[in-house]
C-alpha cells in the first residue's frame, strides 16, 4: 500500500524493530492466535503473535513449525510465565531460536528473559504499571507492550491514557513501547505514535476477521456488543489474589465470582493452599475460553474482549483490516500535517 513520506517517518522505528512493513501487532490470544491467523497477519505487512497458551512444548514446537511454513515473514511466540508448561517453553528456546519472545502472564524473571535473549530472540514484556515497566527495563527487555486496563483477557488496572503518560512519555526514547488496551482505529493509532508509541497492539479487533477460526457464535457476540458490557473480574478477597480478566457479561463471569467464593471458603478450612488456588482460577479461565472460542459456548464460557468491542461491527479480511488500519492512520498525520502548515 502506498503511504506518505510522513508516515513512513512515524513507523519507521517499529517497523525496523518488529521488522515488517508495519508496526501493528496482532496480540497472541490463547486458542485464537493460531499459525493461520498468525501467519495472515505476517504476510499482509502487520506481526502476528502465536499463542503459547496451556499448550505443551511439543505440541507449541509443532504450531511454530506450521507458522514457519504459512509465512517466510516475521513473527512472535507468546509465552505465559504461569503456564503449566512454561519451563518446557523456555527450555526449547535454545533449539528453535525464535526471533522474537513476548512474555505474558505474570512478568517473567529477569533470568528468564536473559535465556530468551541468550537463544538469539528479541524480548517483548507487557507492562501495566509504571513500576512493572520500570522492572522489566531493568532486566533487559528489549521492547515493552504497554497494556492499559481496556484490554481484553488478562488485565492490569490501570487505563491506557494514564500509561501513556506514566511510561511512554518517560521510556520511549529509550527503547521501543508497542501501546495496547482500547486501540481499535488506525486514527488511535497515529495518535499514539505521534505521543512516542513505536507501534501499536490490538487483540479485540482481529478477531473479527475472516482468518481467525474463533467460533462464528463468538464473533456474534462481539459483533452486538457494546464497549460497557466488557466488564473486569472483582477480586473477592486479598487472600486469594487473582489476576482481573475483561470479557463480556455472561453466566461464565457469574460462574468465576462462584468459584472464587468456593476456594476461598476451601482455602479458610484448609483443604487447598492459596498457590493451588490460583492454578484452579487460571484452569478455569482456560478451559472456560476453549469452551466459547472452540464449542461456541457464548453462555457459559469465557468471552474474554476489551472495551474496543463497542467500536467493532463487521467482520473483514486481515488484508483489508490491516489496510484500513494504515489508510486511517495515514490520513490523520495528513491532516494534522496541514493543520500545522496553515
Ligand atoms: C480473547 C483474548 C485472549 C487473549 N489471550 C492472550 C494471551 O494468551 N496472551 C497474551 O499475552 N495476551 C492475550 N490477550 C491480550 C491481547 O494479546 C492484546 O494485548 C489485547 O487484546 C489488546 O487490547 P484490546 O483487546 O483492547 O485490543 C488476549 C485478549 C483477548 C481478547
Amino acid at each position: 500500500m502506498e503511504t506518505s513520506k510522513e508516515f513512513k517517518k512515524l513507523i519507521k522505528r517499529g517497523s525496523d524493530f518488529l521488522n515488517c512493513p508495519y508496526p501493528i501487532m496482532c496480540g497472541a490470544m490463547t486458542w485464537i492466535s493460531d499459525p493461520k491467523l498468525v501467519s495472515a497477519v505476517s504476510n499482509n505487512g502487520g506481526f502476528g503473535c502465536l499463542a503459547g497458551g496451556n499448550a505443551p512444548a511439543e505440541i507449541l514446537a509443532r504450531s511454530i513449525e506450521e507458522t514457519r511454513k504459512l509465512t517466510d515473514k516475521s513473527f512472535g511466540v507468546n509465552l505465559i510465565t504461569i503456564a503449566p508448561a512454561y519451563r518446557d517453553h523456555l527450555a526449547m528456546l535454545k533449539d528453535i531460536k525464535l526471533p522474537f519472545v513476548i512474555f505474558a502472564g505474570s512478568f517473567p524473571r529477569d533470568k528468564e528473559i536473559q535465556i530468551a535473549k541468550a537463544s538469539g530472540a528479541k524480548v517483548l514484556c507487557f507492562a501495566s504499571t509504571e513500576s512493572i515497566a520500570e522492572r522489566m527495563i531493568r532486566y533487559g527487555a528489549d521492547a515493552l507492550i504497554l497494556e492499559g486496563s481496556e484490554a481484553g483477557g488478562h488485565i492490569g488496572h490501570v487505563a491506557t491514557t494514564i500509561l501513556l503518560q506514566q511510561v511512554l512519555f518517560k521510556y520511549a526514547d529509550r527503547l521501543p513501547i508497542f501501546a495496547a488496551g482500547g486501540i481499535a482505529t488506525g486514527k488511535m493509532a497515529a495518535h499514539v505514535m505521534l505521543m512516542g508509541a513505536a507501534g501499536i497492539q490490538l487483540g479485540t479487533r482481529f478477531v473479527m476477521t475472516d482468518e481467525c477460526s474463533a467460533h462464528p457464535a463468538f464473533k456474534d457476540v462481539f459483533m452486538r456488543a457494546n464497549a460497557r458490557d466488557a466488564v473486569s473480574t472483582p477480586q473477592y478477597d486479598s487472600k486469594l489474589p487473582v489476576v482481573a480478566v475483561r470479557a463480556l457479561k455472561n453466566k461464565g463471569m457469574v460462574k468465576f465470582g462462584e468459584l472464587q467464593l468456593h476456594l476461598l471458603k476451601e482455602m479458610q478450612e484448609g483443604k487447598i493452599g492459596r498457590e493451588q488456588a490460583q492454578e484452579e482460577v487460571e484452569k478455569y479461565w482456560i478451559g472456560a475460553l476453549r469452551r466459547a472460542v472452540v464449542d461456541g459456548d457464548v453462555d457459559g464460557g469465557s468471552l474474554m474482549a476489551g472495551q474496543s468491542v463497542g467500536l467493532l461491527d463487521k467482520l473483514m479480511t486481515i488484508r483489508e483490516l490491516i489496510d484500513e488500519l494504515v489508510g486511517e492512520a495515514d490520513a490523520e498525520l495528513q491532516k494534522t500535517a496541514r493543520f500545522f502548515a496553515n
